[in-house]
C-alpha cells in the first residue's frame, strides 16, 4: 500500500487534481497558523504589556470606527477569497470528462461493491486503468455510507434512494486503500476495501479474470475469497461465536430454525437463496438485522456454496 507522504501532511498524489487540492489545504493551513499566531501572540502581549500596575489606574477607552472596520471588512475579503479558489477547486474535480467510464460503487453493511461497465461485479476490490477518465456511481443498498480514498482525495456519501459521483483520473499505479468515512453502525470501521491502478492490458485481463477461479485453486478457496472481500465475516463468524448474523460454522447440511416458520435443512438450495435473498429465511433470533442482498454470477455463487460446506 502507497502511503508514503510526498508532502508534509498527506498521502501520495494518485490522481489528477490532488495537488491543486492539496495546494488548496496547504493555504488554508498556514494561513491559519499565520493568523492564530499573530492573534493569538497578540492577546498574550496585551495582557502582559496592561498588566495591573501599582499606582496606574484603568482608564476606559474609547469607539475607533476606522478600526472597526479595518478589521470587520479585511477578513470578509480573506473569507469571500477563500470561497472562491476552493469552490473553483471543487467544480473542476467534480466534474466528470466526457467519455469517462462509469463503474457502479455499492455501499451496504459492511463492504463496498464494484460494477464493471461490462457488467462484472467485484466486492471489495475495484481495478482501474492508470490515465482513464472515470465516473464512480456511488449507491447505497441500507444506510449512509462514505465512499472514500485519500490518495485520489476523493470522498463523497453514498446515500440510499440517491446516485452521487466521484470524477477520477488515476494517475499512479498502485495499490490503495478505500475507507468508509461516514459512521454506519457496528462494523462500519471494517468496512474497507483495494484500489489497485493498473495498465490498460492488467485491468482487461482483469476483466476476464473476475468470473473465473484463480488459477491453481479449488471452487471453495476461490468462495473463501469472495466470502472474505464481500465482507461477509463483519457479520458472520466461522467459529461458532455470536455476531451480527448467525455463525455460519456447522450449517451446510443442517436444520435451521426459521423465525414464523417450519425449520429448514440448509442444502445447497438453502444457502443460495440466503446469499441472494437474505429476508427469504430467517433464522430464529436473527430478526433484528437486515442482511442486504448479494449478486454473484453463477460460478461465484457455486464457489461461496462450496465454501460454506467447508465450514464443520
Ligand atoms: Cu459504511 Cu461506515
Amino acid at each position: 500500500m502507497r502511503l508514503d507522504p510526498p508532502t508534509f501532511q498527506l498521502p501520495i498524489q494518485a490522481a489528477e487534481g490532488a495537488a491543486e487540492i492539496d495546494g488548496l489545504y496547504y493555504f488554508v493551513y498556514w494561513f491559519s497558523v499565520i493568523f492564530f499566531v499573530a492573534i493569538v501572540g497578540a492577546m498574550f502581549y496585551f495582557v502582559w504589556a496592561y498588566r495591573r500596575r501599582k499606582g496606574v489606574k484603568a482608564e476606559p477607552t474609547k469607539d475607533l470606527t476606522k478600526l472597526e472596520l479595518f478589521w470587520t471588512i479585511t477578513p470578509l475579503i480573506f473569507i469571500t477569497y477563500l470561497f472562491h479558489v476552493s469552490f473553483a477547486v471543487y467544480i473542476k474535480n467534480s466534474t466528470v470528462a466526457e467519455g469517462a467510464m462509469e463503474i457502479r460503487v455499492r455501499g451496504k453493511k459492511w463492504a463496498w461493491e464494484f460494477e464493471y461497465p461490462t457488467g462484472s461485479r467485484e466486492p471489495g476490490v475495484l481495478y482501474l486503468p492508470v490515465g482513464k477518465p472515470t465516473k464512480l456511481i456511488l449507491s447505497s443498498e441500507d444506510v449512509l455510507h462514505s465512499f472514500y480514498v485519500p490518495a485520489f482525495r476523493a470522498k463523497r456519501d453514498a446515500v440510499p434512494g440517491v446516485y452521487s459521483h466521484i470524477a477520477l483520473t488515476p494517475t499512479v499505479k498502485g495499490e490503495y486503500q478505500v475507507f468508509c468515512a461516514e459512521y454506519c453502525g457496528t462494523s462500519h470501521s471494517g468496512m474497507l476495501a483495494k484500489v489497485y491502478v493498473v495498465s490498460e492490458e492488467e485491468y482487461a485481463k482483469h476483466l476476464d479474470d473476475i468470473d473465473k477461479p484463480p488459477p491453481g485453486q479449488t471452487p471453495a478457496e476461490w468462495g473463501k475469497t469472495l466470502f472474505e472481500k464481500s465482507g461477509c465475516p463483519t457479520c458472520h463468524s466461522r467459529d461458532g461465536s455470536r455476531l451480527v448474523g448467525p455463525s455460519l460454522k456447522g450449517v451446510a447440511g443442517t436444520m435451521q430454525p426459521i423465525a414464523g416458520g417450519p425449520p429448514a435443512m440448509a442444502d445447497e438450495n438453502y444457502l443460495r437463496e440466503s446469499i441472494l435473498r437474505p429476508q427469504a429465511k430467517i433464522v430464529e433470533g436473527y430478526t433484528q438485522q437486515q442482511m442486504p442482498p448479494f449478486v454473484f454470477k453463477e460460478p461465484q455463487l457455486d464457489a461461496m456454496i462450496a465454501y460454506l460446506k467447508t465450514l464443520k
